[in-house]
């Protein structure tokens, strides 16, 4: 089935938020940022800007009127700062003007004056100074103190990822609205209603049925606006409640790209131990997280790196330790792999740095040590149905990696100054929230008297095609055509409490809870069919195709007539449909448990060739055996693994977040930060589906697919390092992404 978004992408007829026709009386907020990244601030004026015509009012932290915070999982980031400021781009204030330009103008006359305080940038430094932005955490298995000394071949090191920016089409934003009764509606850009909903209301001291809150779609969220929509629909809701009048507040891009967190970089101690068969003994990671100025998501994004330290190696000695890190950046948060990309780039490091310092080719000593069912996780979970040997084996079968090797090998000994680099990335990434309570979703039901029905559920269409899904499952499970069905657009008054959608679940739980919905129509429906043809109890009724069946023989009432008549006999058309993920659990005071309802695996090839005149590369191929499950969807999941893949390509290779050591963004627009566009992607893209089987608790069988595929991508800079060192074996390439052509360069012909 085709996405149903498909067509109104293309003829630019479908609603962002940006295209909401304006409100009579809207008002424009823009926000007043620090210029510094750590201060106390003495002098904040805003006399003159006040004046500027158009300018309606400017509000401070003095005008909040009930509490001035917006984390998520500790309550420490102000929404407006107080006395200092921890980061640049931290709002300071309010700017709120008849129109944009007024609001823009006034921007400029603000004066500031602010005494600067040690800036930090760097997780190691922080962590030196005991900058933690909470607790530390440590999973533990076996006991590795005692496995090195056994150890035939232990090895060393460091290695560190950088940032990425989400860089979603559409930029954050939030559209308020006064409603009667001191009520307040917000449309928003957010992957995560109920926190917007509670930051809103917790902003203003209401209860948060005082709060409504509407998403129909974003142009792309990645996790970036999992937690930090929050504070633009705060903004904006904060001019409402003062002004009374409809306010909108949506960034320019530079100013989205200056004012939010990014991905996490992660800087890491590892240490890796072989016994003499070149098994994988024993594994320990030290990881400094920076988290920036706040907590944000970093906390529950640490978890997740630990979970995935490591990937898909059945490792019996496991130490593994994360600090989150303090620093005056902007807090960084949720982006595609939550931590868990982060945690699978170390250990990979780890395995490139054995099987090199061994002399063996880096692909046998991963394909020796990958985990098999009945592995025992670091956390306690144990594998069961482990896809981890088939994919790569189909992996290497299908797409005839022996004969890639030799070819790369003899284009090696034909050319001087190209080289070819390949390199194998097997992932594994469980599913579901680490946080066991998020794990629930809801949906409600209409089926209107016409026979038309209306689905709302809890999750956000970002892009993923969850709609799609919503509505192949609805129609799936009450046998009607799905032009019957319309989703609607996501709202809290409808079904409340929603997780974000988040951690690649988001069908398999809103899904479920669908089904759910449809199952408890159905009985009804059943019922209602058995009394109309004068069935006794015990026959079959079921709908297929809009027709009833009974006993599995097709009858003459179809669904029309059948609802019009329930309808008749006062039955309950509408139902609201609960789900909560069975069997997991975990326990944080152990560490132990069983978290995640089940794993995705897969296993990728990648081929690159560097120019190593210039340092420039081109990835020429990703080939992929990926675990969907049985799809529901294959189209959809298709894409979902192409463009996972080119974001993990970029995040492991050109996209660089630099700032300098004043804690300024210093790329901070399209000119200084590169993402990839049409002429990176691979040449060869070819995603192969392993031979579908369905897991029982995913939604209709179909494996999550939103994040897994990203992490495919961390094969392109080791399959560059590969071709680095084809060149100059004493190539300095530290473990550091993202492999940019000028690192590639200068560690070629860096004397050591
Ligand atoms: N795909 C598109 N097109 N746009 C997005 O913003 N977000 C990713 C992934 N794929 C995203 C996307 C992230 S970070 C997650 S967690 C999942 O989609 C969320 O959706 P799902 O739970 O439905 O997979
Ligand atoms: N993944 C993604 N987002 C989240 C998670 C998670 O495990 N926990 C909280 N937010
Ligand atoms: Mo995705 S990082 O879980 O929004």
């Amino acid at each position: 089935m085709v996405n149903i978004d498909a067509a109104g992408h293309v003829t630019g007829r479908s609603l962002y938020l940006d295209d909401l026709p304006l409100l009579e009386g809207t008002l424009f907020a823009k926000i007043y940022d620090s210029p510094v990244a750590h201060g106390t601030v003495r002098r904040l004026d805003w006399s003159a800007a006040a004046r500027v015509p158009g300018v309606v009012r400017i509000f401070s932290c003095k005008d909040i009127p009930g509490h001035n915070n917006i984390g998520g999982i500790i309550p420490d980031e102000p929404l407006l700062a107080e006395d200092t400021v921890i980061f640049a781009g931290q709002p300071l204030l309010l700017v709120v003007a008849e129109n944009e330009d007024a609001a823009e103008a006034a921007l400029k006359l603000i004066v500031t004056e602010i005494d600067p305080l040690p800036v930090i940038t760097n997780p190691r430094e922080a962590y030196a100074q005991g900058l933690l932005l909470c607790g530390s955490r440590h999973f533990e298995k076996g006991s590795v103190a005692s496995a090195f000394a056994t150890c035939a071949h232990v090895f060393e090191g460091r290695a560190e990822t950088g940032g990425q920016e989400h860089l979603y089409l559409e930029t954050h934003g939030a559209y308020a609205q006064p409603l009667e009764g001191d009520r307040i509606r917000v449309w928003s850009s957010t992957q995560g209603l109920r926190h917007v909903q509670e930051t809103v209301a917790h902003l203003l001291g209401r209860g948060m049925h005082s709060v409504e809150v509407d998403v129909t779609r974003l142009g792309g969220g990645f996790g970036g606006k999992e937690d930090q929509a929050a504070m633009w629909a705060a903004m904006a809701a904060l001019a409402v409640y003062h002004l009374h009048r409809p306010v909108k507040c949506v960034p320019h891009r530079m100013e989205d790209m200056r004012m939010s967190g990014k991905r996490n970089p992660y800087h890491c101690d590892y240490r890796i131990g072989l016994d003499a068969d070149d098994r994988i003994v024993a594994f320990e990671a030290t990881y400094y997280q920076n988290g920036g100025a706040a907590a944000d998501l970093s906390p529950a994004i640490q978890e997740r790196t630990l979970f995935h330290g490591t990937n898909t190696y059945g490792i019996e000695h496991v130490s593994l330790t994360t600090h989150s890190c303090r620093t005056n950046l902007p807090p960084n948060t949720a982006f595609r792999g939550f931590g868990g990309p982060q945690g699978m780039f170390m250990i990979e490091a780890a395995i490139d740095h054995a099987a090199r310092a061994l002399g063996m080719p880096v692909c046998d000593l991963q394909r020796r040590n990958l985990m098999t069912d009945g592995y025992e996780f670091s956390y306690g979970q144990v594998v069961q149905r482990c896809r981890a040997e088939r994919c790569w084996e189909e992996a290497a079968e299908t797409f005839r990696l022996e004969t890639t090797r030799e070819r790369v090998a003899s284009f090696n000994e034909a050319n001087t100054w190209q080289k070819k680099g390949l390199a194998l990335m097997p992932i594994c990434f469980g599913i579901s929230f680490t946080n066991t309570m998020m794990n629930q979703a809801r949906a409600l039901i209409h089926i209107y008297w016409d026979g038309s029905v209306s689905v709302s559920t809890g999750a956000v269409e970002m892009g993923q095609g969850v709609n799609t899904k919503m509505l192949q499952a609805a129609a799936g499970a009450l046998g009607i055509a799905r032009n019957r069905i319309r989703l609607e657009s996501t709202n809290t008054t409808r079904v409340a409490n929603t997780s974000p959608s988040a951690a690649s679940a988001t069908a398999d739980l809103n899904g479920r809870a669908v089904e759910e919905a449809c199952r408890q129509l159905m009985a009804r429906l059943r019922g209602v069919a058995r009394i109309l043809l004068g069935e006794g109890d015990d026959s079959e009724i079921s709908i297929r195709e809009e027709r009833v069946y009974a006993n599995g023989i097709a009858t003459d009432l179809l669904w029309e007539a059948l609802v019009r008549d329930a309808f008749m006999k006062r039955v309950n058309l509408s139902a609201k449909g609960h789900y909560a993920t069975p069997e997991i659990h975990f326990d944080k005071t152990k560490e132990k448990g069983h978290p995640f309802a089940y794993h995705v695996y897969g296993t990728a090839i990648t081929e690159v060739t560097v120019d190593c005149l210039r340092g420039t590369y081109v990835v020429d191929g990703v080939q992929v055996v990926h675990d969907f499950g049985s799809s529901i969807n294959p189209l959809i999941d298709l894409g979902q693994c192409e463009g996972g893949i080119v974001q993990g390509i970029g995040w492991m290779t050109m996209e660089e977040v630099v700032y300098n050591e004043q804690g300024r963004l210093l790329s901070n627009a399209l000119s200084t930060y590169k993402i990839p566009d049409i002429y990176s992607v691979p040449r060869t893209l070819d995603v192969r589906f392993l031979a579908p089987e369905p897991d029982p608790l995913a939604i209709q069988g179909s494996k999550a697919v939103g994040e897994p595929p990203l992490m495919y991508g961390i094969g392109a800079y080791f399959a560059l390092r590969d071709a680095a060192l084809a060149f100059n074996p004493k190539a300095v390439l530290p473990y550091s992404a993202p492999m940019t052509p000028e690192k590639v360069l200068m560690g070629l012909y860096q004397k050591q």
